[in-house]
């Protein structure tokens, strides 16, 4: 029998990267999935067709993650489709911006730490309700909230705060029997890591792996649907670095 058969799965920023492959690892191991997307509803209609074809269940919902009111809105949402149970919750929509310290705006800083770390923060405590014993709850880290790479200071600060919320809510979460855990991407070649597009960018981004090949987003989602499964059962308030070796 799948491993996710009869659970049902949120996953945020699932139009495109590594929220579509996550949605499509939960699906093909038997979840219900709710494919959030914010300006990708063509690309979010695909990933449910996809899903759907496969002779899975899925289905589209949208929320801009930016507003204050973004993670309640989808809250209700998500409530109106699968009613009262979420078994597996993964809060993947993020931004990045290279920038030097410098150039860094204040609304720069303020919309990175908005989407990344308040909306996760909202979505978990608005959906609350609706996990139960079993539920777990996968946050996404970085390999830059813990080695400076390049000019991310303030995107690796809300990484940062992913890996000590995980340790927060995991803590109070766990007499429910609800697990929190993060992964901590390497560079994945995404919309997000567009400098993987060149040749010199793949180079960097090999050179820092033990493994000497790109990472493709089914690798971290193959990792998230481990974490959502019962076979992690044991695991909770971590973060997993899943980046083949990088900066070892
Ligand atoms: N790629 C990497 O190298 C890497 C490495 C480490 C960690 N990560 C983390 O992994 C996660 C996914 O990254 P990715 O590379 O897959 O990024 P991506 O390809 O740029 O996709 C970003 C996703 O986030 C959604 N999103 C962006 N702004 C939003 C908003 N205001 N409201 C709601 N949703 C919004 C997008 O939705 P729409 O397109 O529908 O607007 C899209 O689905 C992020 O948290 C990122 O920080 C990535």
């Amino acid at each position: 029998m799948s491993k996710l058969a009869g659970k049902t799965a949120l996953v945020t920023g699932a139009s495109r990267g590594i929220g579509r492959a996550t949605a499509l690892a939960l699906a093909r191991d038997g979840a219900q999935v709710l494919v959030h997307y914010s300006r990708g509803e063509q690309e979010a209609a695909a990933v449910v067709a996809e899903i759907r074809e496969a002779g899975g269940k899925a289905e589209k919902i949208s929320a801009d993650l930016a507003q204050p009111d973004g993670p309640h809105q989808l809250a209700q949402g998500v409530r109106a489709i699968i009613g009262g149970r979420l078994d597996v919750l993964v809060a993947n929509a993020g931004i990045s911006s290279s920038t030097s310290i410098q150039d860094t705006s204040v609304e720069d800083f303020d919309r990175l730490f908005a989407i990344n770390v308040r909306a996760p923060f909202f979505l978990v405590q608005q959906l609350r309700p609706a996990l139960c014993t079993g539920s777990s709850i996968v946050l996404l880290s970085s390999l830059v909230a813990h080695s400076s790479i390049g000019t991310l200071s303030a995107y690796a600060a809300t990484k940062g705060a992913i890996d000590t919320l995980v340790k927060h809510f995991a803590t109070a979460l766990g007499e429910h029997g609800i697990r929190v855990n993060a992964v901590a991407p390497g560079v994945v070649p995404t919309d997000m890591s567009s400098f993987t597009k060149t040749e010199a960018g793949r180079n960097f981004a090999i050179g820092m792996q033990a493994l000497k090949r790109m990472a493709q987003p089914d690798d971290i989602g193959a990792a998230i649907s481990f974490l959502a499964s019962d076979a992690a059962r044991w695991i909770t308030g971590e973060t997993l670095h899943v980046d083949g070796g990088s900066k070892l």
